[in-house]
Order: structure tokens, then C-alpha cells, then sequence
């Protein structure tokens, strides 16, 4: 290709702020179009950005000539139509989280991604992280012996985005905090196990604080309905077990009563040593017969399994450089275990995942 390649961003929102920049910090790549039915946001996204093609929906922006590929960033309800409807076009397609409303909209988009030939990537931008890259080699490498269990948590104490916006209207959103935030700690954990592998899903969640108007933060630049119903969860939990004997407790909440702000983290156990992955420490029993804590510059030397974030891989995949790294298979796992633990808490009952 003679010229970089030419991207689009569908949706001027909030994340689109920092990743149209993250976009064109890549010299293999520009940002070219933006959409949204927003004239404000789209023109000062794309005056901030100097991308000449403007569109009011990402339906125009996918018909244009002179596009190679689309970074698809709107609520959630929009997500399996528009990256459809772009791999149809012959446009690659980096798609942000979540995949879609429920699993069958993710596996018509991931059939739609084998029929074209065109690189279809979910944006889970927290394995990219150096601590969940230091982590995934540590379990590779195996320094925890066999790992059995994983803790991953993304607890907020008041962090649901703004409370009247789609993201908490479950017809536009399809879920709250596990569908937000459960989906990128449940993807880095299973990303640091290297399974994706789900056997069964017991789940809860819970609709407790947004719903009397507790925990609002800030995020998200969409128009607020004052009178829209908050029907989606604030906190839900999960146990999952995976393939080889392997179980996942996963905490996701927007809103919770406890006593820190946020909390996130991943933390495995295996037979030789458990560690924290974003604190960087490994913990076991010493030789000596005492207790060791080793802070993270122990082994640190190993390599990371990718460098860059998720956008220069993305554009790597798409250049036909690598494969990108995170598959549709790994993307569709994921999204089976959110729709089952949604299942299971509403039917009371384990979930059995064949996917
Ligand atoms: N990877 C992450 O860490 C991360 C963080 C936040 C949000 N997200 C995801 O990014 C997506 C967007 O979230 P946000 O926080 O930017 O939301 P936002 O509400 O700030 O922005 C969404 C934008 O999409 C526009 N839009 C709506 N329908 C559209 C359509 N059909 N075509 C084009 N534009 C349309 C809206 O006008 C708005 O400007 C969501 O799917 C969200 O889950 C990912």
C-alpha cells in the first residue's frame, strides 16, 4: 500500500477523543472520515484531528470510497449492524467493547468477518497493559505452577456513566457494569491464563444504587435523558469455570458501598505461587519454609507477547504483518459468558456454555 491506511471513526464520543490520536501517533495509519449524527461532536473531533471526510451516520461513512478500515465506537445497540455492515464494504473493522448485545448479534458479525477475508477486532485495550503482558508470561512461563484460580475484579464506587445516558438504558446498552467493565478484567484474565475455554457460568447481578440515583460519575459525552429508567445492573459477580479444572471469580460493579474508589486488579493461584497483575508481585512459600513477597522486579526480563497498544496491532493486522491479537474466538468466548451469567441470574441457575 502506497499510502497509509486510511481509517474512519464511527462515533465522536468520548473514547474516540484519545483513540483518534492514538490512531494517527501510528505513521502506518490516518485518520481520514468521522461520523456522527452529532454536528458538534463530529465536527470538533474531526476539526481536532484533520480528518476532511464528515458524515451524520456510520452508514455514509461506510459507503465512501477511500476508506480502508473503521474503528467502530457508538452504544452498544449499533455495534453488530455498523461492523456488519463494514466488512460487507470490504473495510477491516476494530470494533470497541462490548462485542455486541448478546451472542447471536457476535457470531452474525463474526460470519460476516470469515465471508469477506477482512480483519474483524474486538478493542480490548486492557491486555495490552505491560502489567497484564508481564503477568500472561509469568503464567506462561510457570512461574505460578499450574494456575486453578483467578480473582479479577473492576470494582467503582460511584463510576456509572453518566446515569440518563444510553449506557444505562438496557434497550441501547443491552447491560451495565458487567457489559462496561466486567467484559475488559473477565478478557485480561482469561488473556493471562491463556483459556478461553468456558465449561459453566454461575452468576448474579444486581440493580441497587443507580436506580435511586446513587454513584453517577462522569464519562460519556452523549445526551442525558432525565427521564430514562436506570434498568441495568450496578454490581454483579460470577463464578466460571474453564476447561482443565480452572475457575474465575469475577466482581464488576459502577456502584457499590465500599470503601475505595475503584478497584481493579487480576489475581491467580497456582501450586507453586499466586501474583497480583497490576501490582506486579508474586507471593509463595520460601525454601526456607518462610513467606516470600516478591515485588515485580523479579523476572522481569520476559518478553511481552505484543508491544504497542490496541490500535498499532489492529493496523499491523491489517497491513497483513500479524495475526491481530485478539481473536474472533477469544471475542466470541467472552461474549458467551457475559450472556450466560446475565442467564443465570435470571433463572437462578448454573449456565453450561457450548460454544
Ligand atoms: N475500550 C474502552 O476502554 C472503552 C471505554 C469507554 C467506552 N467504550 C466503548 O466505546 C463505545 C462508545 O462509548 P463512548 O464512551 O464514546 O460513548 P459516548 O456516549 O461518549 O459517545 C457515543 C457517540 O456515538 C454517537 N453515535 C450514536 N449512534 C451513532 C451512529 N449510528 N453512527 C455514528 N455515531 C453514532 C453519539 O452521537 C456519540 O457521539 C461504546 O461501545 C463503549 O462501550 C470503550
Amino acid at each position: 500500500m502506497c499510502h497509509p491506511l486510511r481509517l474512519g471513526i464511527i462515533g465522536a464520543g468520548q473514547i474516540s477523543q484519545g483513540a483518534a490520536k492514538e490512531i494517527n501517533e501510528d505513521s502506518r495509519a490516518s485518520v481520514v472520515a468521522i461520523a456522527d449524527p452529532s454536528p458538534e461532536r463530529l465536527e470538533a473531533l474531526a476539526d481536532t484531528i484533520g480528518a476532511g471526510l464528515r458524515f451524520a451516520s456510520g452508514e455514509e461513512l461506510i459507503a465512501a470510497d477511500g476508506i480502508d478500515a473503521v474503528y467502530v465506537a457508538v452504544p452498544n445497540i449499533f455495534h453488530a449492524r455498523l461492523a456488519k455492515l463494514a466488512l460487507e464494504a470490504g473495510k477491516h473493522v476494530i470494533l470497541d467493547k462490548p462485542f455486541a448485545m448478546n451472542l447471536a448479534e457476535a457470531q452474525e458479525v463474526a460470519a460476516a468477518a470469515t465471508a469477506s477475508g477482512r480483519v474483524l477486532m474486538l478493542g480490548m485495550n486492557q491486555r495490552f497493559k505491560p502489567s497484564a503482558q508481564l503477568m500472561r508470561a509469568r503464567v506462561a512461563a510457570g512461574q505460578f505452577g499450574e494456575v486453578y484460580h483467578a480473582k479479577a475484579c473492576w470494582r467503582r464506587r460511584a463510576g456509572i456513566p453518566r446515569i440518563g445516558s444510553w449506557f444505562t438504558q438496557k434497550g441501547i446498552s443491552g447491560g451495565g457494569g458487567l457489559l462496561d467493565i466486567g467484559v475488559h478484567m473477565l478478557d485480561m484474565t482469561l488473556y493471562i491464563l491463556d483459556n478461553f475455554k468456558p465449561l459453566s457460568v454461575s452468576g448474579a447481578t444486581y440493580t441497587k444504587l443507580g436506580n435511586q440515583g446513587l454513584g453517577s460519575g462522569g464519562w460519556g459525552m452523549s445526551e442525558v435523558d432525565p427521564n430514562a429508567v436506570f434498568d441495568v445492573d450496578d454490581f454483579a459477580t460470577a463464578l466460571i469455570k474453564l476447561e482443565g479444572g480452572v475457575s474465575v471469580a469475577l466482581d464488576a460493579s459502577w456502584a457499590l458501598h465500599q470503601a475505595q474508589a475503584n478497584t481493579d486488579e487480576v489475581q491467580v493461584f497456582g501450586s507453586k505461587a499466586g501474583g497480583l497483575a497490576n501490582a506486579g508481585e508474586i507471593y509463595r512459600f520460601a525454601e526456607d519454609g518462610g513467606y516470600q513477597v516478591l515485588q515485580g522486579g523479579e523476572k522481569n526480563n520476559l518478553p511481552p507477547t505484543v508491544s504497542g497498544n490496541r490500535f498499532s496491532n489492529f493496523i499491523g493486522a491489517c497491513l497483513g504483518e500479524h495475526p491481530s491479537e485478539v481473536s474472533v474466538e477469544q471475542a466470541l468466548a467472552v461474549q458467551a459468558i457475559i450472556d450466560a451469567i446475565y442467564e443465570s441470574s435470571a433463572s437462578g441457575r448454573d449456565v453450561a456454555i457450548k460454544i
